[in-house]
């Protein structure tokens, strides 16, 4: 067996074979089963585009329609569930809520063993449909107020926005909600995704890899980032101490959230489709004064780190989206999570072919033949 030079982080190491997303770093270009991302953002919808990267083709009218309505039945999670969820902490973080509660629907529907394709499909269906609910149940017992309640009239992203307010939301809300999800649902092996994949490779069941991506996600240099950017540009409180803000935390060395990414080295392409989202919504109800200082600091960002191949990823502007949508602050990771479930069961179901256990190797730095001292010798 050959060790490949150890590279921190793995960055630049290939650890698997995909043909779901693909990512040039240099040009900016996203492709997810090699339709661009700006092709599905306008033209598709969240679940056409989870369907095309975890089965590979766009699906038919029929089949889509099928697709939906499987979906829509399953939104409902089990009393047994938000029973649970009434005995979380009201001050936990919701990306905890969801990540015990997507495990805890394995109590219900777990299969450890490589799973026939009528399982597969079961559990996307599952998965797609409750972790919406799941995210929006808890936020509303948090609140004391009754259980969630799916609006079955409503599509997607408008039943999600519903279940937070109980109120429809505006066509223009649904849809940037909707092209939200579409940006968030993929991005080749990020750090969920593989946390995801090597979880998938020991033939757990999917709501065990779905929990283990959660946990993943909710760091602050994933996709936790989105929720440290408004806190960051509610710090920095105007334009004119946006460039202050930022000496400082240059001399601090701090990293700015919202900024950098392992494989882009220009801006991230969701950051531009996500700006004109949150224009079109500021245009409609009303401008947000934190998107000037937003569009002021990428400006001073670029003009000190571009250099360094640092620009906005895709938690800059979301969490200003999402904030114009009404959406409290603590769902911004969990709605990260809502749509990059496509993305993790994508390549759970691809891997499932591979049926191989990650399992790498490390480059030992420690000692040999060191002798054991029985504990009354040791001071
Ligand atoms: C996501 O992988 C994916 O695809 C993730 C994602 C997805 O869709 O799944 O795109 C979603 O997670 C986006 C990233 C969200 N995170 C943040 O915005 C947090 C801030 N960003 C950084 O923590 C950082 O840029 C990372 C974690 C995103 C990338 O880290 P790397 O590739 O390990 O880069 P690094 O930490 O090795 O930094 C390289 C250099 C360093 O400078 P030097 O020590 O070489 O002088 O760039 C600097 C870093 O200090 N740097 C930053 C910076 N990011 C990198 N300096 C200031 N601010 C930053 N944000």
């Amino acid at each position: 067996m050959t060790v490949c030079e150890y590279k921190p982080g793995l960055e630049g190491i290939p650890a698997a074979q995909s043909s779901i997303s693909y990512v040039d770093g240099k040009q900016g270009i996203l492709e997810y089963r090699g339709i661009r991302i700006e092709e599905l953002a306008t033209k598709s919808t969240f679940l056409e585009t989870a369907y095309l990267l975890i089965w590979g083709e766009l699906p038919t009218k029929e089949e889509l329609k099928a697709f939906e309505t499987e979906i829509r039945y399953h939104r409902r999670i089990k009393y047994r569930i938000q029973d649970m969820m009434k005995c979380f902490p009201e001050t936990g973080h919701p990306m905890d809520a969801l990540q015990a509660s997507a495990a805890a629907l394995g109590l219900f529907y777990s299969k450890r063993a490589l799973p026939a394709p009528s399982y597969i499909r079961e559990a996307v269906v599952r998965l797609l449909a409750k972790i919406p609910t799941m995210v929006a149940a808890f936020k509303l017992m948090r609140k004391g107020n009754n259980p969630v309640k799916p609006n079955d009239n409503l599509d997607y992203s408008a039943n999600f926005l519903y279940m937070l307010t109980e109120q429809e939301p505006d066509p223009l809300e649904s849809h940037v909600f909707d092209v939200c999800l579409t940006l968030h649902a993929e991005h080749t092996i990020n750090a969920s995704t593989f946390s995801a994949m090597v979880t998938a490779s020991t033939l757990t069941d999917p709501y065990a890899v779905i929990a283990s991506a959660v946990g993943t996600l909710a760091g602050p240099l994933h996709g936790g980032a989105n929720e440290e950017v408004i806190s960051m540009l509610e710090e920095i409180g105007s334009v004119e101490n946006v460039r202050p803000y930022l000496e400082d935390c240059l001399l601090r060395k701090a990293k700015i959230m919202g900024f950098g990414h392992r494989v882009y080295k220009v801006k991230d392409p969701r950051a531009t489709i996500l700006q004109n989202l949150a224009e079109q919504l500021f245009d409609k109800f009303g401008s947000d004064k934190y998107y000037e200082i937003a569009l002021e600091l990428e400006q001073a960002v670029e003009e000190k780190l571009g250099y360094k191949g640092i620009y906005a990823n895709v938690d800059f502007y979301s969490g200003l989206v999402y904030r114009k949508l009404g959406i409290p602050t603590d769902l911004f990771t969990p709605i990260f999570a809502i749509a990059r479930v496509a993305g993790w069961l994508a390549h759970w179901n691809e891997q499932l072919g591979e049926n191989r256990i990650f399992r790498p190797t490390q480059i030992y730095t420690g000692d040999h033949n060191v002798a054991y001292v029985p504990i009354q010798e040791r001071t």
